[in-house]
């Protein structure tokens, strides 16, 4: 490890520490390293010497020396060095920190001391630097030169920039400061328009480096100040050439140039570069500019005796050349529809802005007449325009129509476009599939007899018809096969796209397609009306969702079901319906349905109806009512067996004897006869449930509104568990009814038995109808209708009830309306 000449100043350094070091005892030892620095990862030895001579109360052989790297034990091995010395060696065989203190120790007296140290670095060499270039100041002609550094050495470097000139051996240059890695040689030590050697170097304990050498004159690096553009003009006139009139910077003038000139229009990213312009000062010319065109222009140098360094750009100018009348034809579609009366064509016609090459400046509108400009005569203009679409009316037979742009220079050579009928061959097949989210891809399969070109018009479907101007457009080219269309393609709507092949005398039929650039779950779902419901099943509508809603193709609905207890069930059902049956639902149940109408992208659901199924489904319900019906026929019937056959009657109820017919009867004065006749309550059974049977007769004067509201109330009460008058003579005339049925449902016999009014009212249309009638004039008092008038020779009736009924005439009981 021999580095002798690092390592003298470096003991002089350690023992200079060790003095340093109180106790005074610490001058006995001395640590030397096989060299202090080292390449990172190499090995490294050291030995440390105590001389005990010098070492007060250290005693020969019971001194134990010890090592430590920075905080680290490390082990070395200890042996009696000559001259009476103590020696431990060390080595680290990998050395890998950059920098680290290794300490030499002895345990002295029972304690632990350190004796001495020694500071190790390690590294690497110098790397090189790289990239070296110089520029010359032209206003002090100092050369400035920068170089990029190399990897981190680790260790102390330094760096110099050093030029020769040529032969000599003189070496002069620059000294960095500040770890930067350039700087600047002054003129003094230049020597212009000569060659000279520049290089830079790179120094460090383990080596030094040098970049590469550059071999130059200091004025072929000169930095040039750019020149100046003077002015800009179209020369001559009416031709796409331009000159321009520049000069250079004045420090520049004794110098030979060379120069070059770039250019390009606002929105182009490109520039146009033009180069071996030489000279001083003077007028450049170029040609091939587009007409009535902004257009952006640069210039620079550098010396043309070398290939030095350019002049930055010179500040941009800004020059529109001239304008030309617009030339070319222009891209134009019509559709044509017979207009109203007198056989006028409405023709909608519709082209494409010209490019900017045929533009030749601001196109400033549009032109569109019946017939070609001849000479001296313009003919009528039917639309003036700065659209690019015009709609108007032509008489009928128009086949040709003239179209022109004109620009502040002029109008153009007008294009005709033929008003072909559309009949031809249409195409053989036609899809369109997204592009992105703005555009749509269309592909076609061509029609046997090649097209020359295809015409693509699209519209958003549900939109106002006509309001995309821009959505069509041509594709040339007899093997086009597909088109990517993208004005006015927005996500979530639907297109309705149609191509029309463009043959040379005639236009095909067009073929259509409907496409979305993308899909999504639509905006909202149907709303399900019930459009019928019965025990097991419940019919459900829906009004299609609007295709703007749509967000995509409805791929399918699909019906939701659920009651409280079971899963929810579901159907699909196909996008073209719009009503669909569930079956099987259980009978009196409610049930929470609702609809999802899905896309390809996602499904939306709709808010949910709550319907509950029918107990009875209709046939059910019809035979119940016709059962009932029956079961009444079959009770009146009954009723009327009853009354006709004695004997039955008898069966029910037993012959009760007639007070009027017994022999007390034929006794009792008249007086007592007309007492109310009260018979003791007893219940039958049967269907007629008789609690009482009460013949009322009311005293004189009772007010007749009372009696005319007290019927009502019987008839409501819970009549046959009480033992209370059911049958009460009226006012005579006044109405009568036959039955009543009580609220809880056992029939019940109620009878208003009217003597006079049967008399009275016979010739009226309905005697005994249920309705409550006027009432008619009192009855004289204490007039029994039972036993005095009405019908005395039916008395011996054996039951006063019978036999009131009776006096009605059948053709109460018979009317029906009674029950
Ligand atoms: C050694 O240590 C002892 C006690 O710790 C002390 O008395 C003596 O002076 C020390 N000797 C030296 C030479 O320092
Ligand atoms: C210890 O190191 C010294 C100096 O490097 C060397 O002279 C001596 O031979 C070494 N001793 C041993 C036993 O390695
Ligand atoms: C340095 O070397 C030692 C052993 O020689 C090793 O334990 C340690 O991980 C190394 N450190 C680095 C940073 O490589
Ligand atoms: C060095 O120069 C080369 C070419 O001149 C360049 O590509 C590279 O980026 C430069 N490197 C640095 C660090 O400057
Ligand atoms: C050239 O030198 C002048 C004067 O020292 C200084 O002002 C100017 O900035 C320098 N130019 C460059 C490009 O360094
Ligand atoms: C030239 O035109 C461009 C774009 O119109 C503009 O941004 C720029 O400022 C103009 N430059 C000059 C010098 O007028
Ligand atoms: C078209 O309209 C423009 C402005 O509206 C007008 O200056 C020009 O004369 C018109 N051209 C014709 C041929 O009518
Ligand atoms: C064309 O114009 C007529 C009347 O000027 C109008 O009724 C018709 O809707 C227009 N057609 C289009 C497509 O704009
Ligand atoms: C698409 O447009 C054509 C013509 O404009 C029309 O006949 C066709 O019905 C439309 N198709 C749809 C799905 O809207
Ligand atoms: C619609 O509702 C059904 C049943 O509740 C559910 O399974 C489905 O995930 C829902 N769909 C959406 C898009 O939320």
């Amino acid at each position: 490890m021999g580095r002798r000449g690092a390592g003298t100043p470096f003991l002089l350094r350690l023992s200079l520490l060790l003095l340093l070091r109180p106790g005074g005892t610490l001058g006995c030892a001395s640590v030397v390293v096989g060299s202090p620095v080292v390449a990172l990862g190499s090995a490294v030895t050291a030995s440390c010497t105590i001389r005990s001579e010098l070492c007060r109360g250290l005693e020969r052989g019971k001194v134990r020396i010890t090592w430590m790297l920075d905080n680290e034990p490390v082990a070395g091995s200890q042996h009696q060095g000559p001259g009476g010395t103590e020696v431990s060696n060390l080595t680290l065989p990998q050395f890998n920190r950059t920098q680290a203190k290794l300490w030499c120790w002895v345990e002295w007296n029972g304690t632990k001391q350190r004796v001495g140290m020694a500071e190790i670095r390690a590294g690497y060499p110098p790397a090189q630097p790289f990239n070296l270039s110089c520029v010359l100041n032209l206003s002090d002609y100092g050369l400035t030169c920068q170089w990029a550094q190399g990897a981190d050495s680790h260790l102390p470097t330094s760096v110099t920039l050093k030029c020769a000139r040529s032969r000599a051996q003189v070496v002069t240059g620059c000294t960095p400061q500040g770890g930067r890695s350039r700087c600047t040689v002054p003129r003094r030590l230049l020597q212009l328009y000569r060659q000279m050697e520049i290089w830079v170097s790179a120094t460090n304990a383990l080596g030094t480096a040098e970049s590469e050498h550059l071999c130059l004159d200091p004025m072929d690096v000169a930095q040039l100040d750019p020149p100046a553009l003077q002015s800009i003009q179209s020369i001559p006139f009416q031709t796409d050439c331009v000159a321009l009139a520049w000069e250079v910077a004045r420090s520049n003038a004794h110098m030979e140039l060379q120069c070059e000139l770039r250019y390009r229009r606002p929105e182009e990213p490109a520039w146009a570069l033009v180069t071996g312009i030489v000279g001083q000062a003077g007028t450049t010319q170029c040609c091939g500019f587009l007409f009535g065109t902004q257009y952006h222009f640069q210039m620079r140098c550098r010396r043309s005796s070398a290939r030095g360094y350019w002049s930055e750009w010179s500040p941009g100018r800004n020059y529109t050349t001239h304008e030309k009348a617009p030339a070319g034809k222009l891209d134009a579609w019509w559709s044509v529809r017979p207009a109203g009366s007198r056989g006028w064509l409405e023709v909608l016609l519709r082209w494409k802005a010209p490019g900017r090459r045929e533009a030749n400046g601001r196109v400033l509108g549009y032109r569109v007449t019946l017939s070609p400009r001849r000479r001296g005569r313009d003919p009528p203009t039917v639309c003036n325009t700065t659209h690019t679409q015009c709609n108007f009316s032509a008489p009928a037979g128009t086949r040709r129509v003239y179209l022109s742009a004109y620009n502040a220079a002029g109008e153009s050579a007008p294009t005709e476009v033929v008003l072909l009928e559309r009949k031809g061959q249409p195409l053989a097949g036609l899809r369109a599939v997204p592009g992105d989210e703005r555009s749509l891809w269309v592909h076609w399969e061509a029609p046997p007899a090649p097209p020359a070109a295809y015409v693509l018009e699209w519209e958003r479907v549900g939109s106002v018809p006509g309001r995309c101007c821009a959505c069509w457009q041509m594709e040339r080219g007899r093997a086009a096969t597909a088109a990517l269309i993208r004005d006015g393609i927005e996500p979530f709507q639907r297109y309705n796209i149609s191509v029309y092949p463009l043959y040379p005398d005639t236009v095909g039929v067009p073929s259509h397609t409907a496409a979305y650039s993308k899909q999504r779950a639509p905006s909202y779902a149907p709303k399900l009306h019930l459009s019928s419901i019965s025990k097991s099943d419940a019919e459900l509508r829906w009004d299609p969702v609007p295709v703007e809603m749509q967000n995509g193709f409805i791929t399918s609905y699909t019906i939701f079901w659920a009651n409280s207890t079971a899963e929810v069930a579901s159907a699909a059902v196909s996008p073209s319906r719009s009503s669909f049956v569930i079956r099987e639902l259980k009978p009196s149940t409610l049930y929470k349905v609702h609809i999802m109408a899905s896309t390809a992208a996602g499904g939306t659901n709709g808010t949910s109806l709550t319907l509950v199924t029918m107990v009875l489904d209709e046939a059910e319900i019809q035979f119940l009512f016709l059962t009932l019906g029956l079961v009444f026929v079959l009770l009146i019937l009954l009723l009327i067996c009853v009354q006709k056959n004695g004997r039955v009657k008898q069966q029910f109820w037993p012959s009760v004897p007639d007070p009027a017919n017994s022999s007390l009867g034929k006794w009792v004065p008249a007086e007592l006869q007309q007492e109310p006749l009260q018979v003791p309550g007893a219940r039958e059974p049967g269907l007629a449930t008789i609690s009482t049977v009460t013949v009322l007769e009311r005293a004189a004067g009772k007010q007749p509104s009372t009696r005319g509201r007290e019927p009502a109330v019987e008839a409501t009460g819970p009549f046959p568990a009480l033992p209370r008058p059911y049958v009460r003579q009226e006012a005579r005339g006044a109405p009568g009814r036959g039955w009543a049925t009580a609220e809880h449902g056992e029939p019940v016999q109620y009878a208003r038995v009217v003597g006079e009014g049967y008399r009275g009212q016979q010739h009226g249309p309905r005697p005994c109808a249920p309705q409550p009638l006027l009432p008619a004039p009192g009855p004289k008092p204490y007039q029994n209708l039972w036993f005095g008038g009405g019908c005395p020779e039916e008395l011996p009736a054996t039951f006063p009830l019978l036999q009131g009924l009776r006096l009605c005439g059948a053709e109460e009981i018979h009317d029906g309306r009674a029950f």
